[in-house]
């Protein structure tokens, strides 16, 4: 099969296109022709060497499938040959990612594709979608009627989370740049505060009458833990998808009876089912931002750092079509 092989970490042209054998398909595995997949910052990150210990060289990375089951394993009870899915393969898994032809998985975390999307707009919404729930519902147990504060509301997870703490009838506030206002507001956002001239603290304070928000998701990271606290109504919850970088003051936490959570998402059947109901209901949509194939999935990462296609910005998610 084709693959794209990543044979160091460097930049984007560290990836190879390779012919590689099909993984073997194990007990309880299926093996999945992909038809589309899409590119995350975890790609990029992975690619540039942030996890050199999880990731062995040469890897076919890859966070996103939506595909079609070419073959299924012993003991598989779920799927049959022919059955169009889609799924988060397991993040630093033994199988192998996206990057590729096929995809080898244990099918307890797969599901069957939503039936109104091609495989591209499906392939956009796994990761995000799978971090998204996990946050919002899992974690912070968000509530209809409670609020959230979106930090990064314009990017692939927030613009996923945005949807989803509507359909959960809550009410979001959202951090993102000036150009990006109309697209949060559109998502369904209610308030849209731009993180490059407004200070959010005094803002989140105006537009709640000092009451704070219950949740903060938080997909950026730097002080946004210490700030929290600030922002939060009493016994708030914050989730944060980012790595720690910099050591931070959680004394504030305390006042406010603060709960905090740290994700590093898990995959599993049950929220790609979730996510499944969200997309055929048209209560989340996926958004797609750039297209590719296979072998330009270098082009692909480049665009995904810069933020721009063809100079310039764009929202949405960045696919691959791969068959
Ligand atoms: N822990 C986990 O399980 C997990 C899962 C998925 C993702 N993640 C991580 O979560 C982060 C976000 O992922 P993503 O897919 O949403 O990335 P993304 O698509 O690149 O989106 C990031 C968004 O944040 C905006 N932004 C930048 N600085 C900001 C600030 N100070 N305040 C508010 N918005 C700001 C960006 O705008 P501009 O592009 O205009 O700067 C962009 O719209 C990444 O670091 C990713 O690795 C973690």
């Amino acid at each position: 099969m084709k693959a794209i092989v990543l044979k160091k970490f460097g930049g984007p042209e560290s990836f190879e296109l390779q012919d590689v054998k099909i993984p073997e398909v194990g007990i309880g595995e299926l093996l999945v022709r992909v038809i589309a997949t899409a590119i995350n910052p975890l790609d990029y990150q992975i690619r540039r060497g942030d996890y050199p210990d999880y990731v062995p060289l040469p890897a076919i990375i890859g966070h996103d499938v939506s595909g079609v089951v070419e073959k299924v394993g012993p003991g598989v009870a779920d799927f049959a040959v022919g059955d169009e899915v889609f799924y988060t393969p397991q993040i630093f898994g033994p199988k192998g990612g996206s990057y590729a032809q096929y995809n080898v998985v244990p099918e307890t975390l797969v599901t069957r594709k939503p039936a109104n999307l091609t495989h591209e707009e499906a392939a956009s919404t796994t990761l995000v979608g799978g971090t998204a729930w996990e946050a919002l519902v899992t974690r912070a147990r968000l509530r209809p009627a409670e609020s959230v504060l979106i930090h990064g509301g314009a990017g692939g997870v927030g613009s996923i989370a945005i949807q989803l703490a509507k359909a959960m009838g809550a009410t979001v506030y959202t951090t993102c740049r000036e150009r990006d206002q109309a697209f949060v507001r559109e998502l369904g956002a209610d308030h849209a505060i731009d993180f490059t001239s407004q200070d959010y603290i005094k803002e989140i304070a105006d537009l709640t009458g000092k009451k704070g928000v219950n949740v903060v998701f938080d997909t950026i990271g730097g002080m946004t833990l210490s700030q929290s606290p600030h922002v939060l109504s009493d016994a708030g919850r914050v989730v944060s998808i980012v790595d720690l970088a910099t050591p931070q003051n959680l004394v504030a936490a305390w006042g406010v009876n603060a709960e905090y959570h740290f994700v590093f998402t898990r995959q599993n059947r049950g929220k790609l089912l979730a996510l499944k109901t969200l997309l055929e209901s048209g209560r989340v949509r996926p958004i797609i931002g750039a297209k590719f194939s296979l072998e330009q999935i270098p082009e692909a990462h480049s665009v995904l750092e810069r933020g721009e296609v063809d100079g310039k910005p764009f929202h949405g998610k960045v696919v691959i079509s791969v068959a």
